[in-house]
Formats: structure tokens, sequence, C-alpha cells
């Protein structure tokens, strides 16, 4: 898969791709990220990419002309399975979702800032709008990285058995089960007793059990999906 995000700030993106799971993604040749400065289009030597907005209000917007430039300089490059603008007022990043990108060859992730990009960008470009969650962070970087992880992680080969996916919170809408590791005991706190039993069949549903008693605790809505 190949990953290609279009920022106004590609050192916040510098670190994210740079350690573990995804580093190792990349070395195994599994996942490209490529990281482009937007000023790369800005429409003068000022490397202006904003300006403010029609109607008045704080804040600037991310101007049309060097987005569309951009864009449509990646969409000669290749097919984009999807051009995705992370932004707060979007469909919530879910495992679903994550599952479904991952299947996809090539993707173009939009980072926005300021008060965000021109509405016809929007409409006429983008094809996906992700946010990560109903906060509104200082720009669509971070955002990004996440997505970019969730799905990295998910392309066959990039995990191994012991950090399989398919054990993950919200993989089957549950929430993860409790872990434990060595020593059994510890400050007279005790391991539970089954995961020590050695008998992989209860060990299982001891696992289930507790996965969906702490889902109906914390996301009951979870268990009505
Ligand atoms: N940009 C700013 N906040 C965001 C959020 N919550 N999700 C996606 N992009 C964003």
């Amino acid at each position: 898969m190949r990953i290609d995000i279009i920022t106004v700030l590609p050192e916040l993106l510098e670190s994210p791709f740079a350690h573990s799971i995804l580093k190792r993604a990349k070395e195994k040749k599994l996942l490209e990220i490529f990281v482009h400065p937007l000023r790369q289009w800005a429409i003068n030597e000022y490397g202006q990419i904003d300006d403010y907005q029609f109607g008045g209000g704080a804040g600037m917007v991310m101007m049309c002309e060097p987005l569309a430039n951009a864009i449509e300089f990646f969409r000669k490059e290749r097919k984009y399975d999807e051009i995705i603008y992370m932004t707060p007022d979007a469909e919530l990043l879910n495992q679903s979702m994550a599952n479904a990108l991952s299947l996809k060859e090539n993707l173009l992730i939009i980072s926005g800032h300021y008060k965000g990009i021109d509405e016809r960008i929007r409409r006429h470009f983008i094809t996906k709008e992700i946010s990560i969650g109903d906060y509104v962070l200082s720009g669509g970087e971070l955002p990004a990285a996440v997505l970019a992880d969730a799905i990295g992680r998910l392309l066959p080969g990039v995990l191994n058995d012991e950090t399989s996916a398919l054990f993950d919170s919200f993989q089957d809408n549950l929430l993860a089960p409790p872990v434990y590791t060595r020593p059994a005991e510890f400050r007279g706190w005790k391991v539970p007793d089954i995961l020590l039993s050695g008998d992989p069949a209860k060990i299982a549903d001891w696992r289930y059990e507790e996965s969906v008693k702490k889902t109906a605790e914390r996301r009951p809505g979870l268990l009505n999906d």
C-alpha cells in the first residue's frame, strides 16, 4: 500500500512513521508513506496557501489553488482509491473503516489547518472525510498519523502472531479483555487462576466473557451495533 499525505507542517509527520510497527512495515516494503509539503504549490513567492474567509470571521482558510494543483499532480501519477480529508466535521474513524481502508492500494490524505480547506475542494476532489474523534486538534497531521497507523498495522505481514490485530479491541465490536504477565503474584495481587490453568478453551471463554462485560460497562453502544 502507498499513502501520500499533503500537509502544511511535514515536520509533524517525521517521527510517527519512523519507529516500531510502521517502521517495520516500511522496511518490509508492505507500506510506503510519503509526506509532501503543500507550500510547493503556494500561489506566490511568500509561500501563501491560505486566505481570509469570505463573510468575515476569525481564522484563515486553505485556498483552492494550491490544494487543487497538488491533488491533480498526484492524481496524474497514479490512481487513488480514496482522497481523504481529515476534519472534525466528518464521520468518525472506527475499526471497520480502518479494516476497509487497509484493503486499498493508494490513499491520498489531506491534512487541514487553520479554519479548514475551501469547501469547493471538499466537494470536487475529496472522496472521503474522516474525523478521529469529537474534539478539535490544531491540525490534521496527528489525525493523518492516527489513520495511517490504524491502517498500516492491519496490512498482511506487518504484525507477527504475538501482536496480531485479530485480538484487538473493536475487531468484533468488543473491547479487549484484561491482560497479565509475570509474576503470577505481585504485592499480593493475583493473576486470575484460569489464565494459569493451561486450558485454552476455558481461557478463550473467560476472555470472551470479560470482553463482553467490559464492553457492556464502558461502551454499551458497541453491543447494539
Ligand atoms: N483536525 C482537527 N481536529 C480533527 C479531528 N478530530 N479529526 C480529524 N481531523 C481533525
